[in-house]
């Protein structure tokens, strides 16, 4: 646990002078309010004739000025800690993209996506609360504390002793016991609350079939059993934030009593004089603030720990593949698979796969689902490294190509292509940004999505988000074929590209494809058969397969 904080600290290292002034901030303010009413009684002391260590005039004005100053640096450590906050957030999302940059595709290819976007929504936001809320209270906390029991100490050192066991009872005991105590329940409420919303997430997204097949009072009993388990919870919690108040009230009152009850003894004994009795009473009384801003700490550190731990080891996780930049570049002219053989895991997906494909050929690869067609587009791509064999391009071995030239020679049409919520010209545009409107519309007329674009009211700048449900599988599928033929690669790598688009369409993409293989090189997965008319070279996967 304690490794792990250190590496969250280490981090954010670049905050580091921010964090200390959040602190050095913190520590001077609460000092400051705690000694004013300690002036203040100073000051009446002398009033009534005791003697104290400075005089009334320069009393009052020490109240005046910490005062005065108090608001101040109050002000500047929530700046300091709201600049922290923000900075961290950009900081440590900084560091996921880029931890995911450095791990995809494979990382994102996995079946886990969901639990990333949860590390780069909640987990982020939890570690926000750590960083900036968290780590300061904590060291602010002790070190006004230690800074009191040396002052309070310093009348008598049994003083100083019942005011450590204060600050420990209210910062540290409390904070442990309460969050054992409602560990369970605090975790349960998570979990509740984040299934309520996944559950209506999900309900509202499947409203159409969930009317359909009549089962909406499924579903609504469902959500009221969730709510009634997050409500009950929600009293427990209560229940032990309602214990940690009267507990805290508890140590508030009992411990400046058994200093005053001490410290009457000692004055009745003249061990002490009048001042130094009353003065520690009143130390302790107005240093409660700092340690009770502990009390949440040791819930939040047990939410961190768990969300801490996603991100560090996301950010120290080592890619499937190595991204490679000081390999050699290419011109494509020519692929070749020699005896390749892949598993995902212990799933054998590829068993001695071997192909030659000549520049400016189009090769179609059947087979039926599930028997490795996407995935050998993938390894061509570099997604996973093949276990055996190997995949070569223009006589190099596809590890020993740089990977941004891999890139630059490859095209790659993924079997669900996505669409960004942006205008559809610069949807397309994503394939090659130099591009200007009329390449963009070339491009559009070769996927045969031109027309269908010119007749929307906005043109190439409606918005795809605005369309929403509008855009049919096969409309989304020509603007993605679009963005590919501009990016304009000599190795075109198409996964179903014609999958939902009718049979007219379809005509008018191959002959387009057939015409870019004048200077392409195609390869073309499909369940179709008219897909082959086009094509010089086959392969069927599902003869291939042994498994
Ligand atoms: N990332 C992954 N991790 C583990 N197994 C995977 C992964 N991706 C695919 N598979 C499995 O590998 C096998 C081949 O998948 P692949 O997507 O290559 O098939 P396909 O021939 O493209 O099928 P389809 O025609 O349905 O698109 C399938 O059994 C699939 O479940
Ligand atoms: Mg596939």
């Amino acid at each position: 646990m304690l490794n792990l904080f250190l590496e969250l600290l280490k981090l954010v290292k670049p905050l580091t002078g921010y964090m200390c002034l959040a602190v050095s901030a913190g520590v001077i303010g609460f000092l400051m309010a705690i000694f004013i009413p300690i002036f203040g009684t100073y000051a009446m002391a002398d009033i009534l004739g005791f003697k104290v260590p400075l005089s009334f005039n320069v009393l009052i004005i020490l109240c005046f000025t910490f005062a005065a100053l108090t608001g101040f640096l109050r002000y500047g450590e929530q700046l300091c800690n709201h600049f922290i906050a923000f900075t961290v957030l950009a900081l440590l999302r900084d560091k996921i993209f880029s931890a995911l940059r450095r791990l995809a595709p494979a990382k994102l290819e996995n079946r886990d996506k969901g639990s990333l976007i949860s590390m780069v929504t909640a987990d982020v936001e939890i570690m926000e609360v750590f960083y900036a809320h968290t780590v300061s209270p904590m060291i602010i906390g002790g070190i006004v504390s230690i800074v009191m029991v040396l002052f309070i100490g310093s009348f008598h050192w049994i003083f100083g002793i019942i005011a450590l066991l204060t600050y420990l009872f209210v910062g540290v005991f409390l904070p442990l016991y309460i969050s054992k105590a409602g560990r369970k329940s605090g975790i349960r409420q998570r979990e509740s609350f984040s299934k309520l919303n996944d559950y209506m997430y999900e309900t509202l997204k499947g409203i159409s079939e969930i009317f359909q097949f009549g089962v909406e009072k499924q579903r609504v009993d469902t959500i009221s059993k969730i709510g009634t388990d997050l409500k009950n919870n929600q009293r427990k919690l209560k229940k032990y934030g309602f214990q940690t108040s009267l507990l805290n009230g508890f140590a508030m009152v009992f411990f400046p009593a058994f200093i005053l009850i001490f410290g009457g003894k000692l004055y009745q004994t003249g061990q002490i004089d009048f001042p130094s009795m009353i003065i520690p009473v009143i130390a302790l009384l107005s240093s409660f603030g700092p340690v009770l801003a502990l009390s949440n700490v040791a819930n939040t550190l047990l939410l961190v720990s768990a969300s801490g731990k996603r991100i560090i080891d996301l950010i120290n996780e080592q890619p499937e593949v190595n991204e490679i930049t000081n390999g050699s570049n290419i011109i494509f002219n020519k692929l070749e698979c020699d005896n390749i053989s892949f598993s995902y895991q212990k799933e054998n997906i590829l068993n001695g796969l071997s192909l030659n494909l000549e520049q400016n050929k189009i090769l179609s690869i059947n087979g039926k689902s599930g028997s490795g067609k996407s995935t050998l587009l993938k390894l061509m791509m570099r997604f996973w490294e093949t276990d055996s064999g190997t995949i070569k391009i223009s006589d190099e071995n596809i590890n020993h190509i740089n990977t941004s030239s891999l890139r630059v020679n490859q095209s790659y049409l993924i079997q669900n292509p996505i669409l960004l919520d942006d205008t559809i010209a610069e949807n397309i545009r994503i394939g090659n940004y130099n591009a200007d409107l009329e390449d963009i519309k070339n491009a559009a007329k070769k996927a045969s999505i031109d027309e269908f674009i010119n007749k929307l009211e906005n043109g190439y700048d409606t918005r795809v988000g605005e369309l929403g449900d509008r855009l049919s599988a096969g409309e989304k599928q020509r603007i993605s074929l679009a963005r590919l033929f501009l990016h304009d690669a000599p190795l075109l790598l198409l996964d179903e590209p014609t999958s939902n688009i009718d049979s007219l369409n379809e005509g008018i993409i191959l002959k387009s494809l057939k015409e870019a293989s004048v200077d392409k090189t195609i390869i073309l997965v499909t369940h179709r058969t008219s897909t082959k008319g086009i094509a010089e070279e086959y392969l069927n996967m599902s003869e291939i397969r042994k498994s």
